[in-house]
Protein backbone atom coordinates (compact mmCIF):
# COMPACT_ATOMS: atom_id res chain seq x y z
CA UNK A 1 0.00 0.00 0.00
CA UNK A 2 1.26 3.63 -0.69
CA UNK A 3 1.64 5.33 3.07
CA UNK A 4 2.17 8.97 1.96
CA UNK A 5 1.66 11.66 -0.59
CA UNK A 6 5.79 11.47 -1.39
CA UNK A 7 5.47 7.62 -2.01
CA UNK A 8 2.27 8.44 -4.55
CA UNK A 9 3.72 11.20 -6.22
CA UNK A 10 7.49 9.50 -6.71
CA UNK A 11 5.11 6.46 -8.37
CA UNK A 12 3.65 8.56 -10.63
CA UNK A 13 6.37 10.39 -11.93
CA UNK A 14 7.79 7.16 -12.21
CA UNK A 15 4.97 6.21 -14.77
CA UNK A 16 3.50 3.86 -12.68
CA UNK A 17 -0.53 3.24 -12.28
CA UNK A 18 -1.98 4.04 -8.97
CA UNK A 19 -5.42 3.62 -7.23
CA UNK A 20 -6.29 6.44 -5.10
CA UNK A 21 -9.35 8.05 -3.59
CA UNK A 22 -11.10 11.79 -5.10
CA UNK A 23 -14.39 12.77 -3.99
CA UNK A 24 -16.58 10.23 -6.12
CA UNK A 25 -15.18 7.40 -6.38
CA UNK A 26 -11.80 5.51 -6.16
CA UNK A 27 -9.78 6.36 -9.83
CA UNK A 28 -7.01 4.46 -11.35
CA UNK A 29 -4.22 7.38 -12.22
CA UNK A 30 -1.34 8.07 -14.70
CA UNK A 31 0.46 11.20 -15.99
CA UNK A 32 -1.45 12.15 -18.97
CA UNK A 33 2.15 12.72 -20.88
CA UNK A 34 3.05 8.66 -20.68
CA UNK A 35 1.52 6.64 -23.44
CA UNK A 36 2.56 3.87 -21.45
CA UNK A 37 0.93 4.57 -18.65
CA UNK A 38 -2.28 5.22 -20.20
CA UNK A 39 -1.98 2.20 -22.14
CA UNK A 40 -1.75 0.48 -18.82
CA UNK A 41 -4.99 1.42 -17.46
CA UNK A 42 -6.76 0.10 -20.13
CA UNK A 43 -4.66 -3.44 -19.67
CA UNK A 44 -5.63 -3.28 -16.24
CA UNK A 45 -9.56 -2.51 -16.50
CA UNK A 46 -9.83 -4.73 -19.58
CA UNK A 47 -11.54 -1.87 -21.36
CA UNK A 48 -11.79 -1.24 -24.68
CA UNK A 49 -9.77 1.46 -26.15
CA UNK A 50 -11.89 3.85 -27.45
CA UNK A 51 -13.71 4.09 -24.46
CA UNK A 52 -12.09 7.18 -23.37
CA UNK A 53 -10.22 9.05 -20.11
CA UNK A 54 -11.50 12.32 -17.79
CA UNK A 55 -8.31 13.94 -17.40
CA UNK A 56 -8.23 15.66 -13.89
CA UNK A 57 -7.18 18.88 -13.24
CA UNK A 58 -5.52 21.01 -10.27
CA UNK A 59 -5.69 24.46 -11.62
CA UNK A 60 -6.89 26.67 -14.03
CA UNK A 61 -3.51 26.71 -15.80
CA UNK A 62 -3.44 23.10 -16.19
CA UNK A 63 -7.12 23.19 -17.89
CA UNK A 64 -6.53 25.82 -20.19
CA UNK A 65 -3.51 23.61 -21.25
CA UNK A 66 -6.11 20.79 -21.92
CA UNK A 67 -8.51 22.37 -23.96
CA UNK A 68 -8.93 24.77 -27.08
CA UNK A 69 -11.61 27.31 -25.21
CA UNK A 70 -13.80 27.69 -22.66
CA UNK A 71 -17.27 28.86 -23.32
CA UNK A 72 -19.38 31.45 -21.12
CA UNK A 73 -21.77 28.99 -19.75
CA UNK A 74 -18.47 26.29 -19.08
CA UNK A 75 -17.32 29.07 -17.21
CA UNK A 76 -20.73 29.52 -15.58
CA UNK A 77 -20.54 25.74 -14.90
CA UNK A 78 -16.73 26.22 -13.69
CA UNK A 79 -17.28 28.51 -11.24
CA UNK A 80 -20.47 26.75 -9.36
CA UNK A 81 -19.41 22.83 -9.38
CA UNK A 82 -15.28 22.70 -9.29
CA UNK A 83 -13.38 22.15 -7.53
CA UNK A 84 -16.43 19.39 -7.75
CA UNK A 85 -17.91 16.36 -9.39
CA UNK A 86 -18.99 17.60 -12.96
CA UNK A 87 -16.89 16.58 -15.72
CA UNK A 88 -17.00 18.92 -18.95
CA UNK A 89 -16.43 17.51 -22.77
CA UNK A 90 -14.41 20.74 -23.90
CA UNK A 91 -12.77 20.77 -27.42
CA UNK A 92 -9.35 19.17 -26.91
CA UNK A 93 -5.84 20.87 -27.57
CA UNK A 94 -2.79 19.31 -28.71
CA UNK A 95 -0.95 18.62 -25.26
CA UNK A 96 -3.88 15.82 -25.05
CA UNK A 97 -3.11 12.88 -27.20
CA UNK A 98 -5.82 10.50 -28.87
CA UNK A 99 -5.26 7.53 -26.39
CA UNK A 100 -6.78 9.24 -24.16
CA UNK A 101 -9.73 10.29 -25.98
CA UNK A 102 -10.48 7.82 -27.89
CA UNK A 103 -9.77 9.25 -30.87
CA UNK A 104 -11.88 12.12 -30.48
CA UNK A 105 -11.44 15.94 -30.87
CA UNK A 106 -13.27 16.28 -27.22
CA UNK A 107 -11.89 15.95 -24.05
CA UNK A 108 -13.61 15.40 -20.41
CA UNK A 109 -11.95 17.09 -17.64
CA UNK A 110 -12.90 18.07 -13.94
CA UNK A 111 -11.22 19.60 -11.00
CA UNK A 112 -11.47 16.55 -8.07
CA UNK A 113 -12.73 18.25 -4.77
CA UNK A 114 -10.65 15.99 -2.90
CA UNK A 115 -7.63 17.43 -0.95
CA UNK A 116 -5.10 14.72 -1.29
CA UNK A 117 -5.34 14.20 -4.70
CA UNK A 118 -5.22 17.59 -5.62
CA UNK A 119 -1.81 18.14 -3.82
CA UNK A 120 -0.81 14.73 -5.82
CA UNK A 121 -1.95 16.21 -9.22
CA UNK A 122 -0.42 19.91 -7.95
CA UNK A 123 3.06 18.42 -7.11
CA UNK A 124 3.76 16.29 -10.20
CA UNK A 125 2.46 19.84 -12.17
CA UNK A 126 1.18 17.22 -15.11
CA UNK A 127 -3.21 16.55 -15.26
CA UNK A 128 -3.64 12.53 -14.38
CA UNK A 129 -5.79 10.88 -16.46
CA UNK A 130 -8.30 8.83 -14.60
CA UNK A 131 -10.76 6.42 -14.74
CA UNK A 132 -13.09 4.33 -11.69
CA UNK A 133 -10.58 2.08 -10.43
CA UNK A 134 -13.08 -1.38 -11.32
CA UNK A 135 -12.41 -3.86 -13.62
CA UNK A 136 -15.10 -2.88 -17.02
CA UNK A 137 -18.59 -2.99 -16.67
CA UNK A 138 -17.87 -3.87 -12.32
CA UNK A 139 -18.62 -2.03 -9.31
CA UNK A 140 -17.13 1.00 -8.62
CA UNK A 141 -14.86 1.39 -6.04
CA UNK A 142 -15.62 3.61 -2.77
CA UNK A 143 -12.84 2.62 -0.75
CA UNK A 144 -9.16 0.65 -1.03
CA UNK A 145 -10.89 -2.32 0.34
CA UNK A 146 -13.10 -2.46 -2.57
CA UNK A 147 -10.10 -1.59 -5.04
CA UNK A 148 -8.45 -4.54 -3.95
CA UNK A 149 -11.45 -7.09 -4.45
CA UNK A 150 -12.36 -5.54 -7.85
CA UNK A 151 -9.08 -4.93 -9.26
CA UNK A 152 -6.62 -7.12 -7.81
CA UNK A 153 -4.18 -6.79 -10.98
CA UNK A 154 -3.34 -3.14 -9.05
CA UNK A 155 -1.31 -5.19 -6.78
CA UNK A 156 0.07 -3.05 -3.52
CA UNK A 157 -0.28 0.58 -5.52
CA UNK A 158 -3.27 1.65 -3.38
CA UNK A 159 -3.36 5.23 -1.51
CA UNK A 160 -5.98 4.64 1.25
CA UNK A 161 -7.89 7.50 1.96
CA UNK A 162 -10.71 6.03 3.50
CA UNK A 163 -14.27 5.86 1.99
CA UNK A 164 -15.14 8.71 -0.42
CA UNK A 165 -17.35 11.38 -0.19
CA UNK A 166 -20.40 11.27 -2.75
CA UNK A 167 -20.03 7.25 -3.68
CA UNK A 168 -20.77 8.19 -7.07
CA UNK A 169 -19.41 9.18 -10.09
CA UNK A 170 -19.03 12.34 -11.35
CA UNK A 171 -22.18 14.26 -13.66
CA UNK A 172 -20.95 14.65 -17.10
CA UNK A 173 -21.98 17.43 -19.73
CA UNK A 174 -20.81 18.97 -22.72
CA UNK A 175 -22.56 22.78 -23.44
CA UNK A 176 -23.46 22.23 -27.43
CA UNK A 177 -25.46 25.62 -28.35
CA UNK A 178 -26.26 27.44 -25.22
CA UNK A 179 -27.69 24.16 -24.00
CA UNK A 180 -26.22 21.97 -21.40
CA UNK A 181 -26.39 17.83 -22.45
CA UNK A 182 -26.15 15.62 -19.59
CA UNK A 183 -24.28 12.78 -20.98
CA UNK A 184 -23.91 10.68 -17.98
CA UNK A 185 -25.69 11.45 -14.19
CA UNK A 186 -23.56 11.59 -11.33
CA UNK A 187 -23.42 13.35 -8.04
CA UNK A 188 -24.57 16.69 -9.30
CA UNK A 189 -28.34 16.40 -9.80
CA UNK A 190 -30.11 18.10 -12.72
CA UNK A 191 -31.78 20.10 -10.03
CA UNK A 192 -28.66 20.86 -8.94
CA UNK A 193 -27.39 22.25 -11.98
CA UNK A 194 -30.50 24.04 -12.97
CA UNK A 195 -30.74 25.77 -10.05
CA UNK A 196 -27.19 27.27 -9.92
CA UNK A 197 -28.09 28.36 -14.01
CA UNK A 198 -31.29 28.87 -14.23
CA UNK A 199 -31.47 30.59 -17.79
CA UNK A 200 -29.37 27.76 -19.37
CA UNK A 201 -31.71 24.69 -20.93
CA UNK A 202 -30.57 21.21 -19.64
CA UNK A 203 -31.03 18.03 -21.54
CA UNK A 204 -30.09 14.69 -21.24
CA UNK A 205 -28.49 13.24 -24.32
CA UNK A 206 -28.83 9.97 -25.73
CA UNK A 207 -28.36 7.31 -23.11
CA UNK A 208 -27.29 4.94 -25.46
CA UNK A 209 -23.39 6.01 -26.33
CA UNK A 210 -21.01 3.49 -26.37
CA UNK A 211 -18.53 6.20 -26.10
CA UNK A 212 -19.75 6.98 -22.59
CA UNK A 213 -19.25 3.41 -20.91
CA UNK A 214 -21.35 4.66 -18.18
CA UNK A 215 -23.95 4.11 -20.31
CA UNK A 216 -23.18 1.10 -21.73
CA UNK A 217 -25.70 -1.51 -21.49
CA UNK A 218 -24.27 -3.71 -18.53
CA UNK A 219 -22.18 -1.53 -15.71
CA UNK A 220 -21.56 -1.12 -12.43
CA UNK A 221 -22.52 -5.11 -11.79
CA UNK A 222 -21.75 -6.76 -8.83
CA UNK A 223 -20.72 -10.69 -9.26
CA UNK A 224 -23.90 -11.86 -7.40
CA UNK A 225 -27.17 -11.25 -9.85
CA UNK A 226 -29.05 -7.82 -8.31
CA UNK A 227 -32.92 -7.75 -8.92
CA UNK A 228 -34.84 -4.34 -8.81
CA UNK A 229 -37.82 -3.79 -7.20
CA UNK A 230 -40.39 -1.31 -6.54
CA UNK A 231 -42.68 -1.97 -3.21
CA UNK A 232 -41.65 -5.20 -2.53
CA UNK A 233 -39.35 -8.14 -3.35
CA UNK A 234 -40.82 -11.27 -5.00
CA UNK A 235 -39.45 -13.23 -1.61
CA UNK A 236 -42.54 -15.09 0.12
CA UNK A 237 -40.84 -16.97 3.13
CA UNK A 238 -38.08 -16.43 5.66
CA UNK A 239 -34.80 -17.25 2.89
CA UNK A 240 -31.34 -17.17 4.48
CA UNK A 241 -30.12 -17.25 0.70
CA UNK A 242 -31.09 -13.88 -0.52
CA UNK A 243 -30.22 -10.40 0.72
CA UNK A 244 -32.82 -7.04 0.61
CA UNK A 245 -32.35 -3.75 0.35
CA UNK A 246 -34.59 -1.50 0.91
CA UNK A 247 -36.58 1.19 2.69
CA UNK A 248 -39.02 -1.17 4.28
CA UNK A 249 -37.76 -1.61 7.69
CA UNK A 250 -40.55 -4.75 7.63
CA UNK A 251 -38.53 -6.68 4.62
CA UNK A 252 -36.06 -7.34 7.56
CA UNK A 253 -38.15 -10.71 8.07
CA UNK A 254 -37.51 -11.95 5.13
CA UNK A 255 -33.69 -12.76 5.52
CA UNK A 256 -31.10 -11.98 7.89
CA UNK A 257 -29.47 -10.78 5.42
CA UNK A 258 -31.14 -6.65 4.98
CA UNK A 259 -30.00 -3.75 4.92
CA UNK A 260 -32.08 -0.78 5.60
CA UNK A 261 -32.52 2.50 2.86
CA UNK A 262 -33.07 5.96 4.61
CA UNK A 263 -34.97 7.53 1.53
CA UNK A 264 -35.35 10.92 3.66
CA UNK A 265 -31.83 11.42 3.22
CA UNK A 266 -31.10 10.09 -0.61
CA UNK A 267 -27.66 11.92 -0.99
CA UNK A 268 -26.13 10.25 2.31
CA UNK A 269 -27.73 6.71 1.63
CA UNK A 270 -26.57 6.95 -2.00
CA UNK A 271 -23.18 7.76 -0.62
CA UNK A 272 -22.93 4.03 0.67
CA UNK A 273 -24.82 2.00 -1.98
CA UNK A 274 -22.09 0.80 -4.00
CA UNK A 275 -20.43 -0.14 -0.66
CA UNK A 276 -23.39 -1.88 1.00
CA UNK A 277 -23.36 -3.87 -2.18
CA UNK A 278 -20.34 -4.97 -1.68
CA UNK A 279 -20.62 -5.80 1.04
CA UNK A 280 -23.59 -8.10 0.08
CA UNK A 281 -21.53 -9.28 -2.63
CA UNK A 282 -18.82 -10.89 -0.13
CA UNK A 283 -21.61 -13.06 1.61
CA UNK A 284 -22.14 -15.94 -1.30
CA UNK A 285 -25.83 -14.93 -1.55
CA UNK A 286 -27.99 -16.33 -4.74
CA UNK A 287 -29.78 -12.91 -5.23
CA UNK A 288 -29.75 -9.59 -4.31
CA UNK A 289 -33.06 -7.47 -4.45
CA UNK A 290 -32.69 -3.81 -4.33
CA UNK A 291 -35.45 -1.03 -3.98
CA UNK A 292 -35.26 1.43 -6.41
CA UNK A 293 -34.76 5.07 -5.47
CA UNK A 294 -37.20 7.98 -5.36
CA UNK A 295 -36.46 9.67 -8.64
CA UNK A 296 -35.97 12.85 -7.30
CA UNK A 297 -32.34 14.50 -7.04
CA UNK A 298 -29.87 11.83 -6.87
CA UNK A 299 -32.20 9.34 -6.56
CA UNK A 300 -32.59 9.37 -10.37
CA UNK A 301 -28.75 8.76 -10.63
CA UNK A 302 -28.56 5.56 -8.48
CA UNK A 303 -31.37 4.26 -10.58
CA UNK A 304 -29.38 4.89 -13.63
CA UNK A 305 -26.88 2.90 -11.66
CA UNK A 306 -29.18 -0.12 -10.78
CA UNK A 307 -30.95 -0.66 -13.80
CA UNK A 308 -27.57 -1.26 -15.42
CA UNK A 309 -26.30 -3.19 -12.50
CA UNK A 310 -28.97 -5.45 -12.77
CA UNK A 311 -28.28 -6.63 -16.21
O1 LIG B 1 -16.15 10.57 -10.75
C1 LIG B 1 -15.62 10.20 -11.79
O2 LIG B 1 -15.93 10.66 -12.89
C2 LIG B 1 -14.55 9.12 -11.70
C3 LIG B 1 -13.38 9.67 -10.87
C4 LIG B 1 -12.23 8.71 -10.80
O3 LIG B 1 -12.99 10.91 -11.40
N1 LIG B 1 -14.12 8.71 -12.98
C5 LIG B 1 -14.87 7.96 -13.80
O4 LIG B 1 -14.22 7.60 -14.97
O5 LIG B 1 -16.01 7.62 -13.53
P1 LIG B 1 -14.77 6.44 -15.92
O6 LIG B 1 -13.71 6.28 -16.95
O7 LIG B 1 -15.12 5.25 -15.13
O8 LIG B 1 -16.01 7.07 -16.58
C6 LIG B 1 -15.79 8.22 -17.37
C7 LIG B 1 -16.82 8.36 -18.41
C8 LIG B 1 -16.79 7.23 -19.37
O9 LIG B 1 -18.13 6.81 -19.56
C9 LIG B 1 -16.18 7.84 -20.62
O10 LIG B 1 -16.63 7.26 -21.79
C10 LIG B 1 -16.62 9.26 -20.51
O11 LIG B 1 -16.53 9.53 -19.15
N2 LIG B 1 -15.68 10.11 -21.24
C11 LIG B 1 -14.42 10.38 -20.92
N3 LIG B 1 -13.84 11.13 -21.87
C12 LIG B 1 -14.78 11.34 -22.82
C13 LIG B 1 -14.78 12.00 -24.07
N4 LIG B 1 -13.70 12.61 -24.52
N5 LIG B 1 -15.92 12.00 -24.79
C14 LIG B 1 -17.02 11.35 -24.33
N6 LIG B 1 -17.07 10.70 -23.16
C15 LIG B 1 -15.97 10.68 -22.41
MG1 LIG C 1 -16.25 3.73 -14.49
Amino acid sequence: MIETIAQCVQLLQNGEVVALPTETVYGLAARIDQPKSIQRIFELKQRPTNHPLIVHVANREQLEACVQRISPIEELLISAFWPGPLTILFQKSSTISDSITGGSEWVAVRMPAHDDFREIIEKLKIPLAAPSANAYQQLSPTSAEMVKFYLPGIGENIFDGGKTNYGLESTIVRVIDDTIHILRKGAISKEEIQQCIPIVAIKKSDSSSAKVPGNVYKHYSPRTPLSLFEFSPPVFHHDTTIGIISSQIDHQSLTPHFHWLDFDHLTLTASTLFETIYQFDQKGLKQIYIQKFPARGIGATVNDRLIKACR
